[in-house]
């Protein structure tokens, strides 16, 4: 059984989906272990994004995510990083399929709704990174 980071971004709030999302989360088999609603500041998200800091969409990125709260979650189940993954879509737009979250959802690259740790490393450091210990 494996845990991933999940956190869905300001617009997912916004915009009433967050019940849909979870929703889509669970029927998969999928369980929520913790979760928390918070505001991100500047620095932490240098320290997340630090792989894509330096890219000119960056500060629009910064905006985005700073513009409400995200629901940080923490989901645990059988393969879990790739199955959440699969759930999310791809993050260009245009790539993310129909039936996938970002696929039905998401109208921009930017503002793509869900976060999702991408390997079992990141996992491990996301989840120290916003839920402590
Ligand atoms: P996350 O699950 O949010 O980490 O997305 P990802 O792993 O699918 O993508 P990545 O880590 O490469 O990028 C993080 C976030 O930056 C994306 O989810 C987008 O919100 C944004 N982003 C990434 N690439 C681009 C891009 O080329 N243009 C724009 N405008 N935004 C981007
Ligand atoms: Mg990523």
């Amino acid at each position: 059984v494996q845990q991933t980071y999940i956190m869905l971004k300001p617009d997912a709030l916004q915009r009433g989906l967050a019940g849909e999302i979870i929703s889509r989360i669970e029927k998969k088999g999928y369980h929520m272990v913790r979760c928390e609603l918070k505001m991100l500041d500047e620095a932490i998200l240098k320290e997340h994004y630090a792989h894509i800091a330096d890219k000119p969409f960056f500060p629009e990125l910064v905006a985005y995510m700073t513009s409400g709260p995200v629901l940080a979650m923490i989901i645990e189940g059988e393969n879990a990083i790739v199955g959440m993954r699969m759930l999310m879509g791809a993050t260009k737009f245009g790539e993310a399929l129909p039936g996938t979250i970002r696929g039905d959802f998401a109208n921009t690259t930017t503002e793509n709704l869900i976060h999702g740790s991408d390997s079992e490393e990141t996992a491990a450091i996301e989840i120290k990174r916003f839920f402590g210990e």
